[in-house]
């Protein structure tokens, strides 16, 4: 599965890739292109919502504050913490939210992910209104994708080559902005918060520190702080993935650790604890974050002294 998708992201990231350089080179062009940020830059390419409606691109970001993220669903790398990451700007901004606030996940696999699939999808991530995950044909999607630039060429470090950046806009106002789609979701939030509340006179938070500070005391903590509480809870219930609270009593530590730094490998051999799993979330993929044994056990260590501060000690 995914080596089919690496291909196909690879022609297409590739194109895309040509596309930024001659941006890159063409300073003048870009500031000509500048003012033209509107109806006649962004395509109004038909696209089809998980709910199987048909809606066009410009008239989706016409007049209103919009996140838009590229996608696909069988991504095992960075797509779906960024969804994840969105999931919690979502909640933050609940109030706004599908009345001038408006998210837009446009999946860049149109053929694996039919309407359906973004649908299950979605449901998973708990998208509520003003959040549509998007799909349309290969070219046109493609012509979005090139004109928002949000790709890079596939690397080591990133082998699918999809950079998680987040496309944040006030179509109404011309401003745009670039931000990764990995950042803290209370900072992302905030400065979507601003622009749609009054982004004439309101400030753009310009440092990390102006978002609320989190307390780290260990390594441990900021990685699970930073790269899981998008999907998981120690002991407040399942979000995206399972509760974590006690997990060290119900697996072995040599599996989590495993499971934790390459959880797509235990997939794909087929360990029947990384399988069922799978398919009880059925399409969200716990996801490779690429961390080492070590840190995950670091993790581990962390969420096991958290279970013992909320549930008393773990049994074992
Ligand atoms: C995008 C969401 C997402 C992120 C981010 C994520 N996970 Fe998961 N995780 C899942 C899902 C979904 C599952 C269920 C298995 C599956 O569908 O692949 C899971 C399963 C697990 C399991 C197995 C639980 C069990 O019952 O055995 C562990 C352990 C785990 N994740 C730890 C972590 C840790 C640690 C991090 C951070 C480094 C993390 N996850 C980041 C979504 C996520």
């Amino acid at each position: 599965m995914r080596r089919h998708d690496w291909a196909g992201t690879t022609a297409l990231a590739a194109t895309i890739g040509a596309a930024m350089l001659s941006v890159v080179l063409c300073p003048t062009r870009l500031a000509a292109d500048a003012s033209r940020w509107g109806a006649s830059y962004f395509p109004n390419v038909a696209l089809t919502t998980q709910n199987g409606e048909t809606v066009h691109f410009y008239d989706l970001i016409k007049g209103k504050t919009v996140a838009i993220d590229l996608i696909y669903t069988t991504c095992e790398y960075n797509c779906p913490l960024e969804t994840g990451r969105l999931a919690q700007v979502q909640e933050l901004l609940a109030d706004r939210m599908g009345r001038d606030l408006f998210f837009l996940s446009i999946s860049i696999d149109p053929k694996h992910d039919t309407p359906a699939v973004l649908k299950t999808y979605a449901d998973e991530f708990h998208a509520g209104p003003g959040w549509l995950f998007l799909t349309g044909k290969p070219n046109d999607v493609e012509l979005l994708s090139k004109k928002l630039g949000l790709y890079s060429r596939p690397n080591r470090d990133d082998p699918d080559g999809h950079t998680p950046m987040l496309l944040i806009g006030n179509e109404a106002t011309g401003q745009w902005v670039k931000d990764t789609a990995l950042d803290n979701p209370r900072y992302v939030a905030q400065m979507i918060r601003t622009w749609t509340d009054s982004w004439k006179n309101a400030p753009t938070p310009k440092t990390y520190a102006e978002a609320p500070p989190i307390a780290i005391t260990s390594r441990g903590q900021y990685l699970f702080t930073t790269k899981c509480t998008a999907c998981h809870t120690i002991g407040r219930g399942d979000r995206i993935g399972p509760d974590l609270a006690g997990i060290s009593s119900l697996r072995e530590r040599g599996w989590l650790a495993r499971y934790i730094a390459a959880p797509d490998v235990m997939r794909n051999e087929g360990d029947p604890i990384a399988s069922a799993l799978f398919a009880k979330y059925k399409t969200v993929r716990m996801p490779n974050l690429s961390l080492t044994e070590a840190e995950a056990s670091d993790i581990v260590a962390y969420v096991d002294a958290q279970t013992a501060s909320t549930h008393g000690p773990n049994p074992k």
